[in-house]
């Protein structure tokens, strides 16, 4: 593991003024995506809609300095045979690689999930490596509910997680640690914040025993939030000023950077909510997104699974990435938006 390399990927994919795309949709995800504006799902359907965004070429070079890709994604080329991994390169935005396996039920745990994808990690990284990966991602889920998250849900995923992180920096790539708490659900923004910090803490705990170098990795946290379907909403400024307070009380100045979940936010609220955070500004890290869903929405419902559509789509593309690269400098403002 080379300590300096490993802190070059990481501040690079934190870069002000851009963020990372989140474009490891398993293929059930992606294909519940194309459900909804009508598109079929094929491996070749899924080529060309991630070939168009990594062909928007304002977003890309100026925007987007790393996507995640998914297994499927990082071994296809382009139509006209460029490995998708080169094209991403060819904007100067880092190839990355989604290493979970997803979720299963964490037994005597009802309604609780654990990560799966240990098992034969180190030799995943090192073919991963070879295709183009320079950082990885790995997802635990905690979910807010009666008598959830337990402590042994919070203890199984910190575990999982370090274990994968320490594993990625063994293999000279940049893990992004992130530890989605849900907003599925009615609780309010006190309990997001209570859940968040128990999970935060304990992560950095189990980072630190499994000997996980911080300034080699980037953390990906949900921002706190009130549930959905929470009655009580919460304004811009009390979710960065809570999402801030957390974090800070959390999270080391040693980690690089934090790249925010979208986690079902609307697009516009999820930059609303990134801009406001940087607006609080003097943080020790800098603080960006690695959205998927509130960077793709646009784009999704522009393409509908239509060639002709292509323009359209890497329009909207590059719109949010650029509403959401201001956003990392706390210079978005709503205006912007029907600019
Ligand atoms: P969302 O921004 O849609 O939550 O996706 C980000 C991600 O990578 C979840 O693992």
């Amino acid at each position: 593991m080379n300590l300096a390399e490993l802190n070059t990927i990481a501040q690079a994919m934190v870069t002000p003024g851009k963020g990372i795309l989140a474009a490891d949709e398993s293929s059930g995800t992606i294909k519940k995506r194309f459900d909804a504006i009508g598109a079929a799902s094929t491996a070749d359907s899924r080529r060309d809609y991630r070939e168009l965004l990594f062909r928007s070429l304002d977003a890309m070079s100026g925007r987007i300095s790393g996507v995640i890709l998914y297994d499927e994604t990082i071994r296809q080329t382009a139509r006209d045979s460029t490995p998708l991994v080169r094209l991403i390169e060819q904007t100067g935005s880092i190839p990355g690689i989604k290493v979970d396996k997803g979720t299963k039920p964490l037994p005597f745990c009802p309604g609780e999930v654990v990560t799966e994808g240990l098992d034969g990690l180190r030799e995943r990284f090192v073919e991963y490596r070879g295709l183009g990966a320079k950082f990885a991602k790995w997802r635990a889920v905690i979910d807010i509910g009666p008598g959830i998250p337990t402590e042994t849900c919070i203890a199984c995923n910190a575990h999982a997680l370090a274990r994968y992180a320490a594993l990625s920096q063994e293999e000279g790539i940049v893990p992004i640690v992130e530890p989605e708490v849900l907003m599925d659900g009615g609780h309010d923004i006190e309990l997001c914040y209570e859940v968040t910090e128990w999970v935060l803490k304990t992560v950095f705990d189990e980072l630190y025993r499994q000997r996980v170098t911080l300034e080699g990795m980037v953390l990906k946290p949900n921002m706190v939030v009130p549930g959905q379907q929470s009655p009580k909403r919460a304004s811009v400024e009390e979710v960065a000023e809570k999402t801030v307070r957390v974090l800070k009380s959390c999270v080391p100045g040693a980690v690089p950077g934090i790249a925010f979940l979208s986690g079902g936010q609307s697009d516009v609220e999820a930059t609303a909510h990134l801009d406001a955070i940087n607006k609080i500004g003097g943080l020790p890290w800098k603080v960006t997104f690695s959205y998927g869903r509130a960077l793709q929405a646009a784009p999704l419902t522009a393409w509908k699974g239509e060639n002709t559509n292509v323009p359209a789509a890497q329009r909207a593309f590059s719109h949010r990435a650029r509403m959401n690269g201001l956003a990392t400098l706390g210079e978005w403002k709503k205006e912007l938006e029907t600019a």
